[in-house]
């Protein structure tokens, strides 16, 4: 079980006083607030944007899950962070440095696969690879194409083109590609949406494997409930801009919930452990009831 002050975290309260009871990194000061979003906002429209003041922070080898409805401005946060879009005001610094632009430092796995359609699942990632480091020779940016390559699942598909491969078979190649540059952090924009059930829990079981290994600091959106409780130590829950009576409402990070089970935790276990169905609840809870102003 957990404590109630757990689960209803102000973003702007954040900073520093957040128990971080499933993020063993984060008992190091130097660890915390790896990357540090600052009153984001992106307006569109002006009259209307689509968030407003979003602030929270990522520490170091944490593993950060965002949940919200369509529309509400997932990808456009990421995006962001990736340095592929700007904000409309505020601030996002990774490591210490502003975001000013796309860098090798960050993998991005993007909603749509975002493969260069011309090249084989090889040449995908090993474009990536040559650039993150241009000095290695031939055989050691294949041995390291290969083994990403083989852990989704795609040796046997490894000399195809994109158009000969599945909608999941391609999202596997994007996953294989941001895990492959060693980024110091990895932003994943669902990732697992076009996966079958099978595949879905074996690249989860990687992608935590990984994590853990390596200390990756994560930010993820996902639709499934179950995937953010399984992988994120902490989960953003988004709500939607909205005309209310009062006027409109911009959207923003309504609720940041803190995940109380074991880091340990596997897919199979999950919906055994003490506080699963009331995490659960209080997820789906705000999706259908509060995700939207009124
Ligand atoms: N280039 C653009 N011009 C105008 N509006 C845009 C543009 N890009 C996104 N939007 C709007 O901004 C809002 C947020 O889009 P975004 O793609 O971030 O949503 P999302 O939360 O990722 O949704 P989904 O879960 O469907 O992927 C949407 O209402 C979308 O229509
Ligand atoms: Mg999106």
């Amino acid at each position: 079980m957990w404590s109630e002050s757990h689960l209803h975290e102000p973003a702007a309260l954040r900073a520093v006083a957040t128990p971080h009871a499933a993020t063993p990194a984060t008992k190091d000061p130097a660890m915390r607030d790896f990357l540090k979003i600052e009153r984001l906002s992106k307006a569109y429209t002006p009259s209307k944007p689509v968030f407003a003041d979003v602030s929270f922070g990522i520490d170091k080898g944490e593993f950060v899950c965002v949940i919200g409805h369509s529309g509400c401005g997932k990808t456009t946060i990421l995006n962001v962070l990736a340095g592929l879009d700007s904000a409309t005001s505020g601030n996002v610094f990774m490591d210490g440095r502003e975001i000013g632009g796309p860098s090798l430092e960050r993998g991005v796995v993007f909603q749509g696969h975002a493969l260069m359609p011309w090249l084989t699942v090889r040449k995908n990632v090993a474009f990536a690879v040559e650039s993150r480091w241009p000095d290695w020779g031939q055989a050691q940016v294949n041995e390291h194409v290969e083994k990403y390559v083989a852990m989704v699942g795609l040796s046997h598909a490894i000399d195809k083109k994109p158009s000969q491969l599945s909608g999941g078979m391609k999202q596997r190649v994007g996953i294989a590609r941001a895990f492959a540059i060693a980024p110091k952090m990895l932003l994943l924009d669902e990732p697992f949406g076009a996966l079958d059930a099978l595949t879905r829990g074996t690249i989860q079981d990687e992608l935590m494997a990984i994590v853990r290994q390596t200390q990756q600091t994560v930010f993820m959106i996902t639709h499934d409930v179950d995937e953010a409780i399984l992988l994120a130590d902490r989960i953003l829950l988004m709500s939607n801009g909205s005309d209310t009576p009062q006027g409109y409402v911009p959207g923003g990070i309504a609720e940041v919930v803190v995940n109380p089970l074991p880091r340990e935790r596997t897919r199979a276990s999950l919906h055994h452990l003490d506080g699963y169905y009331e995490l659960r609840n209080r997820i789906v809870d705000f999706l259908v009831t509060r995700a939207h102003a009124h």
